[in-house]
């Protein structure tokens, strides 16, 4: 493409697209396939990114553009009013594949949707209407979610938020682990913060803890071995609801298909979106029978609910991920991953920690790894560097310096291996500057 014709698409876009967004990189996309996207002027990149934890089954994988096509050519709306066969084998779906009890499930468009619904469910199957969610945190960015989401540079200028959202401290050791034996003595610590919020700050009417079972925004925090079992005993005990912000970490990116699956949890209620159809979008959540049979006709409703193009790519989806053994393939490639990343962690004193679970990564990037402190700009100077050797990355964490690593889970071994090559590249050369 010309310059001209590539500099008016960046032109226009920051002209006239809302400045509220953020973190455009300089790139003009042309197309993707699997885990390589190609800007414009021919460059190849490797996506890490993956459109934000997205496309799982890789770009445009040619079973999900069938299933796209053949349902735009029969109909592409429906709203609720009508049954449809790509919704009613979605939901058996869902039904079967997700953790315990959980059955009856609710379609919106994504994934701040989704916990927006969430809430209205805990709330209407408890009677109660106060939550507890982590610092850290990110739920999304209306008004309930957004008060839910524990971290203030997305809502510190949306004041006064809705009232009786509670934190609780997030359960990342390497930040706040310091003052205990064990990652199970700080773990039990953290879920334990539950019963004080209900003693001191709640007006003992809390309808629910919502927890990401890895934070994903905050940091990709995976949490001490016992603290999600614990915090479900703490739910059950306390007459509350468990619910799982599975937005990011759904659709086998952990390497198990749920990431609660890999401790056991069952969720009261659990949300979905990004994963779900490969990048069409769209978002939902389900409950147990016993919480879900509380909702009443006309309790939740949206035009584009179950829509029917959203439901064929998310039953094309599930078929390629099953068939093609995706969950599995997240959790071995995502080991492999990980016997490096810690020798870089031991190489550069840059790589303060390395953390995830199947193809959920962070590399949280500090001033030095005595000090621990975190550090934006050098994080930023690895993604200008990763960028510049063709590999795509997204920056997240509470202090913006961790590095994230969410490719499709299509990656084979020796594509992530160039992947980390090109990462290890990167961080090498910021290193010696730092
Ligand atoms: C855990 C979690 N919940 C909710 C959301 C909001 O989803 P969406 O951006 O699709 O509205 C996100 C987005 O990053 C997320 O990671």
């Amino acid at each position: 493409m010309k310059d001209t014709e590539r500099n008016d698409i960046k032109r226009v876009t920051d002209e006239y697209l809302m400045p509220a967004v953020y973190g455009q990189q300089d790139l003009v996309l042309d197309h993707g396939e699997g885990v390589r996207l190609w800007d414009v002027d021919g460059n190849e990149f490797l996506d890490a990114v993956a459109g934000i934890a997205v496309v799982n089954t890789g770009h445009s994988h040619p079973r999900v553009v069938d299933a796209v096509q053949e349902q735009v050519e029969n109909y592409v709306q429906s709203s609720y009013y009508f049954y449809h066969e790509p919704m009613a084998d979605l939901l058996q779906t869902l039904a079967e594949r997700s953790p315990g009890d959980l059955k009856n499930t609710f379609f919106g468009n994504s994934g701040t949707e989704a916990v927006e619904g969430a809430i209205k469910l805990a709330k209407k199957a408890t009677g109660s209407s106060e939550f507890i969610s982590l610092r850290g945190s990110f739920h999304g960015r209306t008004p309930g979610s957004m008060a839910l989401t524990g971290q203030n540079k997305y809502t510190h200028t949306f004041h006064p938020h809705v009232p009786g959202a509670y934190k609780i401290p997030s359960p990342n050791y390497y930040r706040y682990g310091d003052r205990f034996e064990d990652e199970n003595e700080f773990g039990k610590w953290a879920a334990e913060q539950v019963r004080e919020v209900v003693k001191y700050d709640s007006n003992d009417d809390v309808a629910a803890v919502v927890v990401e079972p890895i934070q994903g925004e905050g940091g990709i925090v995976v949490p001490p071995e016992n603290y999600l079992p614990h915090l479900k005993e703490i739910c059950e005990e306390e007459d509350m609801l468990l619910v799982a912000d599975e937005v990011q970490t759904g659709m086998g990116r952990t390497g198990e298909l749920f990431a609660v699956d890999h401790w056991d949890v069952e969720p009261d209620i659990m949300t979905m979106a990004k994963g779900i159809a490969s990048g069409v979008p769209f978002g939902l959540f389900m409950g147990t029978e016993e919480v879900s049979e509380t909702m009443a006709p006309a309790d939740h409703y949206t035009t584009y609910g179950g829509n029917p193009l959203a439901c064929a790519a998310a039953n094309a989806t599930f078929e390629v991920i099953e068939e093609e053994g995706l969950v599995e393939n997240a959790a071995t490639v995502g080991d492999e991953a990980f016997d490096r990343l810690e020798a870089m962690e031991a190489d550069y004193d840059i790589v303060g920690d390395v953390r995830g679970k199947g193809l959920h990564i962070g590399v949280e990037i500090v001033t030095d790894s005595d000090s621990h402190e975190p550090s934006e700009d050098i994080a930023k100077d690895v993604r200008t560097q990763t960028h510049e050797r063709g590999l795509l990355v997204s920056r997240c964490g509470t202090h913006g310096n961790v590095i994230r690593l969410t490719p499709p889970l299509t990656v084979s071994s020796d594509e992530m291996e160039e992947m980390l090559d090109r990462l290890e590249a990167a961080v090498s050369t910021v290193a010696k500057d730092n």
